[in-house]
């Protein structure tokens, strides 16, 4: 059976394998629920992005949020990668695993005076600023470290990714980016401020687009908007075009990377522009196809109207099937003979919200390991301790090696912050 996604997470005859882990023989070891990374499939997804922009002044930033474990950073680092961050938690954990500050964009609709501060101090590269109001906040910021803070203004360049609307950001309905009607007095008022430096321009429009479409359309809205920007005399040094290339959950075609960034690239040289810098702030299309998560089978439950297969991850675990109704493949990580059954997988948890599949054709009996397929993103990251269940411990395998990169978190650690009252 060939799987959709990575090829570094496929069956060796009936056993699924995690490059050269067998994924039942590290949940023997392991316990479950268990997210497993590959480390070979995040380095083979980065290597089209870096090969695309080779020969020009580039930076991919690794989205954090995505995967933050510190192991994956460190792998992008070393590989390296600059990121995308969108807090000081994120900054610290960067610069824990190693990357450099001076790669490190930092992005997002509400940073605080304190986060402000902290990444002036760490020396990040760009601030990418949404509002008016944060350019006053960030500018006296500045001023008060002694500083002058590098801005890039993030634009919203009122395009449809075609996504889903909880995870598309580029239209006007959108609390994200500037309006691009507002744009150039934004970028005047920026380059007037005493504690800034504009340095580029910046969009991202959606996450999991999978057509080029949308990609092109913000580009030339970004394009025009850079023109009209110098027109006032405000240089842009760098063009930021954002993250949000989708994956292959079940039978999406986006395009590659190389391929998409060749027709910006492409777009970017023949209107000109082909002398600025060009950064990527990608998450999902890294890490999203690199992880599974695995999951044993508790208990079957047919019913009269729904099967049922009770799995020992929830929604806690994986909040993407809960939270935007998203399809996840999953497989028995030892394929059964046999007929399949048509099963809907549910967590323990207390809601009707809790599934992680519906409506799949399973072999599945009590006791077997499954694995929930493209879980590397926005998985661990959005995880959660409802129902008081301690959060799954995490692998990376590179070959054959296992690396233990986060343990399972234990009850005791889940209330060790609170108190009882007298
Ligand atoms: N840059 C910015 C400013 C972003 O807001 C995001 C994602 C990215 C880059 C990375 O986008 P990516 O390449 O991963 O698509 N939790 C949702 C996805 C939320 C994405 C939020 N922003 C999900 O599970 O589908």
């Amino acid at each position: 059976m060939t799987l959709p996604g990575s090829p570094f997470v496929a069956y060796r005859g009936p056993d699924l394998f995690i490059e050269d882990a067998r994924a039942a023989d590290l949940v023997a070891r392991y316990g479950s629920p268990l997210y497993v990374y590959s480390k070979q499939a995040m380095l083979a997804a980065l290597a089209p992005y870096h090969q695309a922009l080779q020969g020009r002044p580039h930076l991919v930033c690794y989205a954090v949020k995505a995967n933050s474990n510190l192991a994956v950073l460190q792998t992008f680092a070393q590989a390296g990668c600059g990121f995308d961050i969108v807090s000081g938690g994120e900054l610290a954990r960067v610069l824990a695993a190693g990357g450099q500050a001076n790669k490190i964009v930092f992005s997002g609709v509400g940073k605080t005076r304190a986060e402000m501060r902290l990444a002036m101090e760490a020396g990040v590269r760009c601030f990418n600023v949404e509002s008016t109001a944060e350019l006053d906040v960030l500018s006296e910021v500045a001023q008060a470290c002694g500083q002058r803070a590098r801005v890039s203004l993030r634009v919203n360049p009122d395009v449809d990714a075609g996504t889903h609307p909880y995870i598309s950001t580029g239209l006007k309905g959108n609390k994200f980016g500037i309006a691009h009607e507002l744009a150039v007095s934004t970028y005047k008022r920026a380059a007037s401020l005493p504690g800034l430096d504009v340095v580029g321009i910046d969009c991202h429009i959606g996450s999991q687009i999978t057509d080029v479409l949308p990609y092109l359309d913000a580009l030339d809205r970004v394009l025009d908007l850079v023109e009209a920007i110098e027109r006032e005399g405000v240089t842009i040094h760098h063009l930021d075009l954002g993250g949000g290339l989708g994956i292959t959950y079940t039978d999406e075609t986006p395009p590659r990377a190389n391929e998409l960034i060749g027709l910006l690239l492409a777009r970017i040289d023949a209107r000109g522009h082909g002398h600025r810098e060009v950064l990527f702030e990608p998450g999902r299309s890294l890490v999203g196809n690199a992880g599974v998560l695995l999951t044993e089978v508790q208990f079957l439950k047919p019913g009269e109207q729904k099967n049922f297969c009770v799995v020992d991850a929830a929604m806690n675990d994986l909040m993407r099937p809960a939270l935007y109704e998203a399809y996840m493949g999953i497989v028995n990580t030892t394929l059964r003979p046999g007929s399949e059954t048509v099963w809907d997988v549910v967590g323990p948890v207390c809601e009707s919200g809790d599934w992680l599949g519906r409506d799949r054709q399973l072999n599945v009996q009590a006791g077997d390991i499954l694995a929930v397929l493209s879980a590397g993103a926005y998985g661990m990251t959005m995880a959660s301790n409802y129902n008081t269940r301690g959060r799954a411990a995490e692998l990376m395998i590179d070959g054959s090696t296992v690396h233990l990169i986060r343990e399972r978190e234990s009850i005791s650690s889940l209330f060790a912050l609170e108190k009882l009252i007298g």
